[in-house]
């Protein structure tokens, strides 16, 4: 059974076809949008707010003709103390997929290991691949020509990750950029390096996979923007961060991307963020409503990026 967890659980192959049916379902969206959930339920189980992650999987499901059951934790039993176990063997007898959103990535590999349908991570606190996803999507639909090849768009091209570079977007955009062929330099403050847990999972996947498993960290911005293609940022306090809200803002003020540092990138960098912003913390508003400011076509491209996601696992026989 094929889950999609992390941004290499696909090879970069199937991710050369999961961006190729993003743009496809793109192009074809309310016109002839293929069935490939029809007569299928597809689970959502989410412990943490969302406005993107949950309404473009509700939609995306509905317009593959599935149906979308949103099931908040706390009004499960799972949140009651029912184990992850149950409830995966529970689900599994009903739904056709399971789309998780929580805290302890565990759960998500859990859910995957026990139930027998496919599982999606939809964001923990150590990965957010749909989001990678779709953003890599973005990009690659602005440096293809038309019917080029998404995924050769992206390679040898820089990425510079500002910030909080120890949370799951810098820890997924480490894994997405090597998968994709993408250079990759994070700067954030000290002691906000990618955890020994993070390096561990880039070397083992970067052996199996034969990537290059590298990054650059600085504590440098304008380092780190150097020639880039694209400067990313991400909220200073995570969802589960909110004690450490204070020394958080303090500690990562210097990385704030205004628009001299965002000026300090190649000339036609793009600047992107997955949302929601925090403006006047991570980035100011000027760079949010910048020209070369992508952020909303990022946050639309979920939709088509998680429905070729869903698309591509929905296609193997079910156990
Ligand atoms: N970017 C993102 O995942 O947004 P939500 O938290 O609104 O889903
Ligand atoms: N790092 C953020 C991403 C939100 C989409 C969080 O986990 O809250």
């Amino acid at each position: 059974m094929k889950h999609f967890l992390k941004e290499t659980d696909f090879t970069q192959n199937e991710a050369a076809e999961v961006l190729a049916l993003a743009r496809d379902l793109k192009q074809e969206r309310g016109r002839n949008t293929p069935a490939v959930l029809k007569h299928q339920t597809w689970a959502m189980i989410f412990s943490k707010s969302s406005t993107r992650t949950r309404v473009s999987f509700e939609v995306g499901i509905h317009e593959l003709g599935g149906n979308p059951l949103f099931l908040n934790k706390n009004d499960i039993q799972l949140g009651r103390g029912e184990s992850i176990g149950d409830t995966a063997r529970v689900l599994s007898r009903m739904v056709h997929g399971l789309i998780v959103r929580t805290y302890d990535h565990a759960e998500v590999e859990q859910l995957a290991e026990l139930g027998n349908v496919p599982v999606i991570n939809a964001l923990t606190d150590f990965l957010h691949p749909c989001q990678i996803y779709a953003d890599a999507f973005t990009l690659a639909e602005r440096w293809t020509p038309p019917g080029g090849d998404l995924l050769a768009s992206l390679k040898g091209r820089k990425i510079a990750f500002l910030g909080d570079t120890a949370c799951n977007m810098a820890n997924s955009w480490i894994l997405g950029a090597n998968l994709f062929g993408m250079e990759i330099s994070l700067a954030g403050p000290k002691g906000f390096e990618p955890s020994a847990e993070f390096n561990t999972l880039l070397a083992a996947e970067s052996k199996r996979l034969g990537l290059p498993g590298k990054y650059q960290f600085t504590t440098d911005p304008y380092e780190a923007v150097k020639n880039a293609d694209v400067v990313y940022t991400d909220v200073w306090v995570s969802m589960g961060k909110e004690d450490e809200a204070a020394e958080r803002i303090k500690t990562m003020s210097p990385y704030s991307v205004t628009a001299q540092l965002f000026a300090a990138a190649k000339p036609d960098a793009w600047f992107m963020h997955c949302l929601p912003a925090y403006v006047g913390k991570e980035v100011t508003q000027d760079v949010l409503d910048h020209p070369r400011s992508i952020i909303f076509d990022e946050a639309e491209n979920r939709l088509h990026a998680q429905k070729a996601i869903m698309a591509v696992l929905a296609q193997q026989p079910r156990g």
